[in-house]
């Protein structure tokens, strides 16, 4: 059932483009090119009353919960925090009858995650699941359930999960924004057709992972490895972190690049790994600006970045280009070579790939 791929883990990020695609289908009006959610009750009253948005995770579903953040702040310009699961439920979040919180959970039966819906809806607030589990305890007692059909996951370690919720928040975002009317139909179109385009980029960059596997052999015998990032790049950055130390056992961080002179950039030495991602427009130039700063510590640096990118060749030893797409949409890209790192390093290292050491698939107990 791995269907020709030496685990799970590498067959699910195989799959992510058609995953990506059953997530868009069903959700685009053809005439009018909106997004449709007909799953949910939602009335223009009771949106243009939500005045603050928690989204509430653990693990990479927090991850694909900061791309969410993001990108409904963007679209809706509704306040939104995001917040860890096993934190949210013990304190006490400010939250009423015009809060919206998005609980996400791949399982749908994350301890943490559940307990956090069951308060909010104590509160009063809406609850909104987005899970890839029909039938789980999210997708029963939420008020209402975006599903990602993303297809059963199986590793341990979640690939097309994330990519499936990221994309989910980006329709769930142009969603609420058509409903405040706040999206032009020109932006919206832009978005649409960035979405539509999604899934074969994925496979294109799929087609070229010969280079990442020569890489992660590279950084195998590491001690550390750092990921930076800015913005959107930066909570890719934790995921691909998270995904590295999860299955290969290396230490590693993300750090937000700017972030670096206040104490990480004492951690970088001769030869530490660095993966700079540099997908965002906007901050771009800052981004070369922290590359020069870890590579004048010694750090043998890989890029990420915008194909067309092509200034980041003098900064960097090695550079990942993904496909041109807009700011908004690189995380469903950048991700994948990511993913591709942290197998075939743990690969290299001979680890349990699909069944990390201390983990489980379904975390149903605090
Ligand atoms: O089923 P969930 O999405 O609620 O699981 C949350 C985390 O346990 C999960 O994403 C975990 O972090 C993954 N193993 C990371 O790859």
């Amino acid at each position: 059932e791995k269907n020709g791929f030496d685990h799970f883990m590498l067959k699910e990020i195989f799959e992510q483009p058609n995953a990506l695609q059953k997530t868009m289908t069903g959700r685009f009006d053809e005439e009018s090119n909106k997004v449709d959610f007909q799953e949910l009750d939602w009335t223009a009253d009771k949106v243009n009353n939500w005045n603050k948005i928690y989204i509430v995770a653990c693990g990479t579903a927090y991850h694909a919960g900061l791309i969410g953040q993001n990108a409904i702040e963007e679209l809706t310009r509704i306040p939104v925090s995001v917040e860890i699961a096993s934190e949210f439920r013990y304190r006490r979040p400010i939250i009423d009858e015009n809060t919206l919180v998005i609980v996400v959970s791949q399982s749908g039966e994350t301890a943490d995650t559940l307990a956090a819906l069951r308060q909010s809806q104590k509160v009063g607030a809406e609850v909104l699941g987005i899970t890839n589990v029909v039938g789980s305890s999210i997708a029963r007692e939420a008020d209402n359930v975006i599903l990602t059909m993303a297809g059963p996951e199986i590793a341990v370690a979640s690939t097309k999960a994330y990519t499936t919720q990221v994309l989910s928040f980006y329709l769930l975002g142009a969603y609420v924004a058509q409903m405040k009317e706040m999206i032009s139909d020109e932006y919206r179109e832009q978005l649409v057709k960035g979405i539509q385009a999604i899934p074969s980029q994925i496979e294109e960059g799929l087609e070229h992972t010969k280079g990442l596997q020569w890489y992660a052999e590279s950084i195998k015998d590491s001690k550390s490895v750092f990921f930076l990032g800015r913005g959107l790049d930066h909570a890719v950055a934790l995921e691909g972190s998270l995904k590295l130390k999860e299955i290969s056992y290396i230490h590693s961080e993300a750090y937000a690049a700017g972030e670096l002179k206040h104490g990480t950039l004492a951690l970088i030495e001769e030869g530490t790994p660095v993966i700079a991602l540099a997908t965002q427009d906007e901050v771009y130039e800052k981004m070369l600006g922290n590359i020069e700063e870890v590579k004048a510590r010694g750090a043998q640096v890989m890029g990420v970045a915008t194909e067309g990118n092509m200034k980041i060749y003098q900064y960097v030893d090695e550079t990942c280009y993904i496909p041109a797409t807009l700011s908004l949409l690189t995380p469903l890209l950048s991700v994948v070579p990511l993913q591709i790192i942290s197998y075939y390093t743990a690969l290299a290292l001979g680890k349990d790939i699909d069944k990390p050491r201390n983990l489980a698939k379904s975390v149903t107990v605090e």
